[in-house]
């Protein structure tokens, strides 16, 4: 439909343009510190048919869309550690690029199935052939563990539309109690960790130099 393209356009431009800009925030680490609080960064427009079933579960009207629905534009960074999320975060809220609307912590305050990340809206301006125009983005900020674990019980949301089984619930309540053990346990052993990966990027960079100079 060539109404959803023009409505679209600016999402999928906005989307670029962030990967590129958060994923630069990663580069600059890796040049300057041995630990990046950023592991990887990825980004999507919403399909429209996830648009329009959210639109319609919510009932928010399809004119309402640009105010009411905050991720059609989605980015995700991912963190080895609980810690980095708030480095992230604080990162983001310095930037001039754009500029925060709403904040959710949903891991001091998990929610109800088991769901752990850090949320940051913001409106990013995006420049088109008929001027600026500022639309909304959301940021999900999580470490790997929080994101296996919303990966997997999003494939089975979408295969039992919501409706879980009670085992299945009871599986998932543990898999986030594990997960949340395991950024535990992680955090724990996080300068052993950093020294073994300060270790393996000094070898590399040595071999590399060494296969240079032959
Ligand atoms: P949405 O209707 O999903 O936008 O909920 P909301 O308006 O309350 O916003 P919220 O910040 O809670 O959730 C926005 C996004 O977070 C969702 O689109 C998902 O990507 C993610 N999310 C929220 N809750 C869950 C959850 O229970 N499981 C998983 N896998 N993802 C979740
Ligand atoms: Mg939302």
């Amino acid at each position: 439909m060539e109404h959803w393209d023009h409505f679209l356009a600016p999402y999928k431009q906005a989307v670029e343009e962030l990967k590129v800009k958060l994923r630069g925030m990663r580069g600059e680490f890796e040049l300057n510190t041995t630990h990046s609080p950023i592991e990887f960064v990825t980004g999507r427009v919403k399909p429209i048919a996830s648009i329009l079933d959210k639109a319609n579960q919510k009932g928010i009207p399809l004119d309402k869309l640009e105010t009411e629905m905050q991720d059609i534009a989605g980015l995700r960074m991912m963190c080895q550690f609980v810690d980095d999320i708030k480095r992230v975060v604080e990162l983001l809220r310095t930037r001039n690029d754009f500029e925060i609307v709403e904040e959710r912590n949903y891991i001091s305050h998990k929610k109800a199935s088991g769901y752990r990340s850090y949320h940051v809206v913001i409106r990013y301006p995006v420049q088109t052939i008929s001027g600026e125009k500022k639309i909304l983005v959301e940021i999900q900020i999580r470490t790997l563990a929080m994101n296996f674990w919303a990966t997997i019980e999003h494939s089975l949301n979408y295969k039992y539309k919501g409706q879980f089984p009670k085992d299945i619930q009871i599986r998932l309540q543990r898999a986030s109690e594990a997960a949340f053990r395991l950024d535990e346990e992680m955090s724990l052993i996080r300068g052993e960790i950093q020294e073994a990966q300060a270790f393996f990027t000094l070898k590399k960079e040595t071999q590399q130099e060494g296969k240079g100079s032959k």
